[in-house]
């Protein structure tokens, strides 16, 4: 039996990158995952090539995940499609520009704000509920290195994603009692388009700092989110994992 048989998950931005990589994780190991990204014509995309090979069928749904009602549309998608939610991974994320604090606007803050902590806290609401009822959950958020050490010149995406850390921790402790475990992962570089918003001095000053000498790959993320998801993960709620080369010291 697959690791993922009979389970239901919920993928945001899904439809590249990381998220691409664990929703073709979850899927070959079973899962059906509903993809949610607001980027129709890569997340179709992205759809049909991992459902076409795959054990696990995926759906997607289109929209911002900033925005209550597109964590409601996901809900009630996969609730229609799947009848139930065992596994949200809130993945979606921007890295926003980079910059001194005194050099942005207040409102770069608020973009990356919206879409790194508001989608999340967003998505944890709308599906909490339904996990409960069913008496088990697997959550993973998608933090980052920048959230546990400070990166400057990035002061949205790096705080945005501490927040993301702490709300792990604060929901894991609320639903402890419970079979739902919420997890962080905090992965220091992957190459994807994300990069594309870093300038070449940010993407250094971050890749120099990873003692292993590389950059992490997709796949190796969606290893460590896979078991997170998994029932094997019993003992671990409110936790931070890295994925970061050797970076993160705490
Ligand atoms: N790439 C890295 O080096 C790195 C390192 C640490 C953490 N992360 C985190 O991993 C996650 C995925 O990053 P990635 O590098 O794969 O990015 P990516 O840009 O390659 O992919 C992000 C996906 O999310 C979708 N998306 C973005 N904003 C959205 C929104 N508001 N609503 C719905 N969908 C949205 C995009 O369309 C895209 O499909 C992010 O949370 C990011 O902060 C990335």
């Amino acid at each position: 039996m697959m690791r993922f048989e009979n389970k239901v998950a919920i993928v945001t931005g899904g439809g590249d990158g990381i998220g691409y990589g664990i929703t073709e994780r979850l899927s070959s190991e079973g899962a059906n995952v509903m993809v949610v990204d607001f980027n129709s014509e890569i997340g179709s995309q992205s759809v049909n090539e991992i459902d076409s090979k795959n054990p696990g069928n995926v759906r997607l749904t289109v929209g911002d995940v900033s925005q209550p009602k597109t964590s409601l549309d996901a809900v009630k998608n996969t609730l229609d499609t799947w009848g139930k939610i065992d596994i949200l991974v809130n993945n979606a994320g921007i890295g926003g520009i980079n910059g001194n604090i005194w050099e942005l606007d207040v409102e770069e803050l608020d973009r990356v704000y919206q879409i790194n902590l508001r989608g999340v806290f967003l998505f944890c609401q709308a599906v909490i509920p339904h996990m409960v009822d069913n008496n088990f959950g697997r959550i993973v958020n998608m933090a980052s290195t920048a959230g546990k050490e400070g990166n400057p010149r990035m002061v949205p995406y790096s705080s945005t994603k501490a927040a993301v850390i702490a709300l792990t921790k604060s929901v894991g402790k609320e639903l402890a009692a419970t079979n739902v475990l919420v997890n962080c992962v905090t992965p220091a570089v992957v190459q994807t388009k994300l990069l594309e918003e870093f300038t070449p001095e940010q993407i250094k000053y971050m890749t120099d700092k990873i003692p292993m000498g590389r950059t992490g790959e997709i796949k190796e993320i969606a290893a460590l989110v896979s078991w997170l998801c998994s029932e094997e993960c019993s003992f671990s709620t409110g936790a931070a994992y890295d994925a970061s080369g050797g970076r993160a010291t705490y």
